[in-house]
Parts: C-alpha cells; structure tokens; sequence
C-alpha cells in the first residue's frame, strides 16, 4: 500500500458515496473506507514503510483524503435522511381539503330544535340548565312532590316499575321531570331559575302517546314571587316560542299535588278551513301545566315557605314540536326515517336565538 495513489483513492471513494443510494449501502462505503480494514485505514497504516519526506507528504495527503471522505459521508447521509423524511411525508400525507359529499350531510331533529328554542328563550330570562336521572327513587319522582304512597294522583301515571332492590326499594322510570325540582331545591339556595330538560317515560302507546318522550321543567323560587311573575314569564315564552306576538293565552284552573294553585296553560288557534293556525281564533289547545309551589314541597326541601316562595311549570316537548312544525303524528319521531328526517330536520349551522331569531 505504500505506493497508494491518495487521488485515485479519493476519487473512488468519493464515487461510491455519490452512488450509496440507502443508509445501508452508505454505511458500507463507510466499512469499506474508514473502518478497521478500509481502504483509507489500511493505506494510512503502511505509511511506516515510508521514510522521511515521502511520509510526510503521504500522510498530510491521505489525513486530506480522510476529511474529504468523512465530509461526503455526512453530506450524503444527511441527504439520504432528507429524501427518506419527504417520502414518508409524502405518502403519510392527509388530505384534510376534502370537501364533503352534500348528500351525507346530517339535519338536526325537531325535538332538539325545539329543545334549543326554548332553552334560548329562557337563557334569555336568566334561568340555567338542571338535569336529572332517567331511573329515579319512589321519593324524587312521588313523595316529595306531595304525593305519598296512597296518593290517587300516582295512578295517573302510568309508571314503569323497576324489580325492587334487595331492601325492597322499587325505583321507577321517571313519569315527568318535575323530580328535578327536588333535588335542585336539595342542593341549591333561593334565588333558583333552573330549566330541566330530558327524557320521561308512562306506559302509554298511541298516535299522541309514547312510552318515551321528553319534557322540559323550569323552577323558580325567590322572595316574594307571585302568580303574576309565573303568568308574565309563561305568557312571554309562549308568544317567543310561537312567533306570535300578540299570542292569545290563557290559564285555566288545574290540580297538581306538587303546586297550589296550579292551572293549565292554553294558547289561542284557529281551525277554520282544516288547518291548524296558532294565534287568534275561536279554539284553544293546551300546551303546558304550571301553578305555585306548594308549601308541602319547599317544607320537603327544607325551604321555609313563610320565607320563599316560587312557581314552577312542565311542558311536553313532542307536543310543542307537534304544534309548532306541523307534524300531524308522533310515532315517525323515533323511527330514524331519513325521509321524515329531510322533510321535518333543521340545518346544522342554523342554531336558534332569540336576537337572531327562532325557527
Ligand atoms: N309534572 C307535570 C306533568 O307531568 C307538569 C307540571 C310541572 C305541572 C310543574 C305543574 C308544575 O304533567
């Protein structure tokens, strides 16, 4: 090796770099140059055969030969990981751009349209959202509202039972939300202005009735509050809810074990020609229950009646939407019929506010 040829050496090298096309190929160059029986190591290992100048020079020739190399080394191996990183970015690449197809785009079912209405309506009025659970003990859903055990009122309700637990205990589907109420006043101090949406259940099944539907309750308790604040605040929700500003209503006298007075919310129709128009006319329709908590409930609550008092009021929110969409029954609410959905569904994007305007 002695008589090695540093330029001839350098070009190799150099060529075999340019041509490692994989980090494999190049740590072969690699091997084969620099390592422990390379080409370069085993030409710098002989330069003791030299002698004097002829060393020098050789040794200061390949020591050149070696930078050059381990350089190109680097150079080609940072570009074989840039082309690795861009093909892989390449081939991972996601095409967030996509547009969506029109035909698959989803519609907002009437109930949580109607749902949204009346909670912006009455997020307006300052009240905030309660809820409660679905299975509810004897006691939310009958007792505390003022109906013990052998109270006739509870077989008006058509309630689904549950097996008892081992103490006996049989909780039951709820039968309306009126049990939010309770645990609201359980956990909250006056001032109260809840609204409590959510689903309900009566064994009952027909073109108007469903084992599951939904209601919407609201609360108010303060001081001071009277039948006047209950009328003013229902009277507005309905001509908001409705889109009719002059909107006839009316409050007939009703009974519910949980208020004293209680009435029953009528608005004004017409049915002239067959149709159904709400506003003016010379019919009726029901669409919501109300009354004054009754003192019985707030003693439940440990309220001091004498101190607080408040109103409360529960609607049905498939009849609402019945009423308000015109939709003449109430079985397809639940059959996740696309067609019923198209015909009778809200845009997305379109959500309701009372600024910006009900559906
Ligand atoms: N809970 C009653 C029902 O389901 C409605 C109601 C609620 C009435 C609150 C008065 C006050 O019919």
């Amino acid at each position: 090796m002695a008589g090695a040829d540093p330029q001839a050496l350098k070009d190799t090298i150099l060529a075999a770099i340019d041509a490692a096309d994989n980090p494999d190929a190049l740590e072969t160059v690699r091997i084969e140059s620099l390592g422990k029986k390379g080409e370069l190591t085993m030409a710098m290992k002989s330069l003791g055969q030299l002698d004097g100048d002829a060393r020098r020079d050789m040794g200061q020739a390949l020591n050149a030969v070696k930078d050059a190399v381990t350089q190109a080394l680097d150079a080609r191996r940072s570009a074989l990981a840039m082309a690795e990183l861009n093909r892989r970015l390449a081939s991972e690449t996601v095409d967030v751009s996509l547009t969506p197809r029109p035909e698959t785009a989803g519609v907002i079912h009437p109930l949580s349209r109607t749902l949204e209405d009346i909670l912006a309506i009455f997020a307006e009025m300052g009240f905030v959202v309660a809820e409660g659970p679905d299975i509810e003990s004897d006691y939310y859903n009958f007792t505390a509202l003022n109906m013990p055990e052998d109270h006739p009122a509870r077989q008006e309700h058509d309630t689904f039972y549950m097996t008892p637990d081992a103490d006996g205990q049989r909780k039951v589907l709820r039968t309306h939300t009126s049990p939010v109420q309770i645990r609201t006043m359980e956990n909250m101090q006056p001032p109260i202005r809840i609204i409590a949406p959510g689903r309900t259940y009566r064994s009952d099944h027909d073109a108007t009735h469903s084992p599951m539907f939904h209601q919407c309750e609201g609360l108010v308790i303060g001081d001071g509050i009277t039948m006047a604040h209950l009328k003013g605040c229902l009277i507005e929700f309905c001509r908001a809810f409705f889109n009719v500003d002059d909107l006839p209503v009316r409050f007939r006298p009703s009974y519910f074990p949980f208020t004293e007075p209680s009435a029953e919310v009528d608005i004004g129709c017409s049915r002239d020609g067959g149709g159904l128009t709400i506003g003016a006319g010379a019919d009726w329709l029901e669409i919501l229950g109300c009354g004054m908590v009754n003192p019985r409930v707030l003693e439940y609550c440990n309220i001091d009646p004498n101190e607080h008092q408040g109103f409360a009021f529960g609607m049905g929110l498939e009849r609402l939407a019945m009423l308000k969409y015109g939709i003449p029954d109430l079985r397809p609410f639940y059959d996740s019929d696309l067609r019923w959905m198209r015909h009778y569904g809200f845009m997305p994007f379109d959500a309701p506010s009372v600024h910006l305007g009900l559906s």
